[in-house]
This record gives C-alpha cells, sequence and structure tokens, in this order.
C-alpha cells in the first residue's frame, strides 16, 4: 500500500504518514476523511467486478469492513445489491 509510488486519484496528492502505524489511528482517517471524498486505493470496481459477482446475488446481504471513502457500495447499488451494512473505524465515515 504505497500512496506515493502510484497515487489513482489525481484528485488528491497524498502524503505518506511518518509510520504504516498510522494506519490504525482513527485521527489520521478523520482528519484524512475531513477533507478527501473519494481514493482509490487499487483499481477501479469494473476491475473487480466479475470477481464479485461470483459470489453475490441481488438479494444478497453485503458487510463491506472498512469502507472508508470507497464507492464499492455505490457501485453495488447501481446494479441491485441493495442490503448493504458499510462500518467503518473513522466516525467521518
Ligand atoms: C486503506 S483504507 C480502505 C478504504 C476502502 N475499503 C477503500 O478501498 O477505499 C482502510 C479503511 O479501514 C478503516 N479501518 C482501519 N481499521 C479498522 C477497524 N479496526 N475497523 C473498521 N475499519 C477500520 C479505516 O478507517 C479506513 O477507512
Amino acid at each position: 500500500m504505497d500512496e506515493m509510488e502510484k497515487p489513482s486519484d489525481a484528485k488528491r496528492t497524498t502524503v505518506r504518514p511518518p509510520s504504516v502505524l498510522a494506519y490504525l489511528d482513527p485521527n489520521y482517517w478523520n482528519e484524512r476523511f475531513t477533507s478527501e471524498d473519494h481514493y482509490k486505493w487499487l483499481k477501479d470496481y469494473a476491475h473487480f467486478r466479475h470477481l464479485i459477482h461470483q459470489h453475490i446475488k441481488p438479494d444478497s446481504s453485503v458487510l463491506e469492513l472498512g469502507c472508508g471513502n470507497s464507492q464499492l457500495s455505490d457501485e453495488l447499488y447501481n446494479e441491485g445489491i441493495t442490503n448493504i451494512t458499510c462500518i467503518d473505524l473513522s466516525s467521518i465515515m
């Protein structure tokens, strides 16, 4: 998870935290999500769509752990998967 090598969201110029331990700190995420709308960590939903749809049906219940500001749940919802619960460490989310 190296944000400096491959920034994938032109809207954000992410500064690497001083330590990866920052990722365990709710305050890091709260501060980040205050100013960041979306950030793609890996690939677009379209890249993983075929893998996800092997395992879920329109009536599936989906739990997204550590959802952050991901648009995954929006993408799923727009495709008819509407029973989605998103949780995150950050209270901003
Ligand atoms: C690398 S971000 C990924 C966010 C999102 N899944 C995405 O792909 O854009 C990690 C997320 O996990 C959340 N997180 C970290 N530790 C957590 C925990 N113990 N319980 C729930 N969420 C946690 C952070 O707040 C952050 O939103």
